[in-house]
């Protein structure tokens, strides 16, 4: 296996040392092979909102699976978790399941040319959107965490209708959108970064892109694959209060499964094979297994009170990270959204990859050896963000915070 992973973030190039091979996984915990216990903010990369192995969803799959694992055709679980997306995500009036974030994002940039009949894309620095030809353009996620240029074999007349703006600068897509008259199909961004490390929309940047894709008769497409159902149960456009025109989601959706999926206005998603012309299909798309994760995931979410415990989980804990460095003098900056969080380490403040790209590197490779020498396991990059769940107990946190202290103690 190319660098021993299946999926280069894994490998712990960026930060010295050898990818861990674990062994099981639960609540908050993470095991390798060896049998050490690790406090786990990477939660799979996100999916782990409920804890990893959730007795619930557990039991959920085994009925399931007793029932076989993929019929290639329709399921009624599939129009339950329709419906749960629908009900939750303002922008969503239709969905389609695919089996990956990288899946819905492919499918949605040629949704959004199919409904426009334009070919050109803004995006944004550092913003990750799967790893899609048209995306690796000054991408975040792996590509930043190895400071990759864009990727051989992406032919140039692919990324030609890929344009790029730093984030937060509205100006700077006022100014393409003048240079580009009529061509431009839409803008898609992460409504909060979190594959540049984690950087959050300033007042009014995602206001004004709504703005600025309608006087110009383009679309406004949230990749919410990290942020839906994690910001808030509506994803970020939920708790901004701007409404894309499409939105993309994985992750949570899958509850630990493969899953992806695209949705957005009935007008617009009419537009997709079979309803409309626009092909897009999939041999395993919407299987019973990953659909009954992803249903019971969002059921457990729904309950009272859960986002709130998010918060409050993971602003103790970003608190006390930013000041475990501050008593160690260690340069930092960071915060958290819900069960999101990042910090850099650099004085700060950062609203962009050109900003972020100031923090430590070298210094962000030793804490990482140091916290996990003490079992606590962070993304193996200095620019992704960390993601607790609803098993994170203050515990987990005090021990937590306890490994930072000492561990910039030891980076200073
Ligand atoms: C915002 C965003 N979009 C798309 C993707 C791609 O998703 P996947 O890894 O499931 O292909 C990711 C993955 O991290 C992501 O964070």
């Amino acid at each position: 296996m190319p660098g021993g992973v299946s999926s280069p973030v894994r490998a712990f190039k960026s930060v010295g040392g050898q990818p861990i091979v674990f062994d099981r996984v639960k609540g908050p915990y993470a095991w390798d092979v060896d049998g050490n216990r690790y406090i786990d903010y990477v939660g799979s990369w996100g999916p782990a909102i409920c804890g990893h192995a959730h007795p619930e969803v557990i039991a959920a799959l085994q009925e399931t699976l007793e029932k076989g694992t993929s019929f290639g055709a329709p399921c009624e679980l599939e129009n339950q978790l329709a419906q749960m997306v629908i009900d939750a995500v303002p922008s969503v009036e239709m969905v389609r399941f695919v089996n990956s974030g990288t899946e819905a994002c492919m499918a949605v940039l040629r949704l959004m040319r199919a409904y426009t009949g334009r070919d050109k894309v803004i995006k944004f620095e550092g913003c990750y959107h799967g790893h899609a030809d048209m995306f690796l353009v000054k991408a975040g996620s792996g590509v930043a965490t190895l400071g990759l240029p864009d990727s051989p074999g992406v032919p140039r007349s692919t990324t030609a209708n890929t344009l790029t703006a730093p984030y937060n600068d509205l100006e700077a897509v006022k100014e393409l959108f003048a240079e580009n008259p009529d061509a431009i199909s839409g803008v898609i961004l992460e409504p909060v970064v979190g594959n540049a490390g984690f950087i959050t929309p300033e007042p009014g940047f995602l206001e004004g892109l709504r703005e600025l894709t309608k006087e110009n008769g383009s679309l406004l497409v949230f990749d919410e694959v990290m942020t839906g159902f994690r910001i808030s149960y509506g994803g970020a456009q939920s708790r901004f209060g701007v409404t894309p025109d499409l939105t993309t989601m994985g992750k949570v959706i899958g509850g630990g499964l493969p899953v992806g999926a695209y949705g957005g206005r009935s007008e617009i998603m009419s537009m997709v094979s079979p309803a409309g012309p626009m092909y897009q299909a999939g041999t395993l798309s919407g299987n019973p297994l990953a659909m009954t994760a992803g249903i019971k995931t969002l059921e457990l979410l729904k309950q009272e009170g859960t986002y709130e415990r998010l918060e409050a989980t993971t602003q103790r804990l970003i608190k006390g990270i930013l000041e475990a460095a501050k008593q160690a003098g260690v340069a930092i900056t960071g915060s958290n959204i819900s069960a999101m969080f990042g910090f850099y380490l650099c004085e700060g403040p950062v609203s962009n990859f050109e900003e972020a790209k100031a923090t430590n590197t070298d210094r962000f490779g030793k804490l990482h050896r140091a916290m996990l020498h003490r079992g606590v396991y962070l993304a193996p990059s200095a620019f992704e963000a960390g993601f607790t769940s609803l098993a994170h107990s203050d515990d987990d946190i005090d021990a937590t915070l306890k490994a930072f202290q000492e561990s910039f103690a030891e980076v200073a």
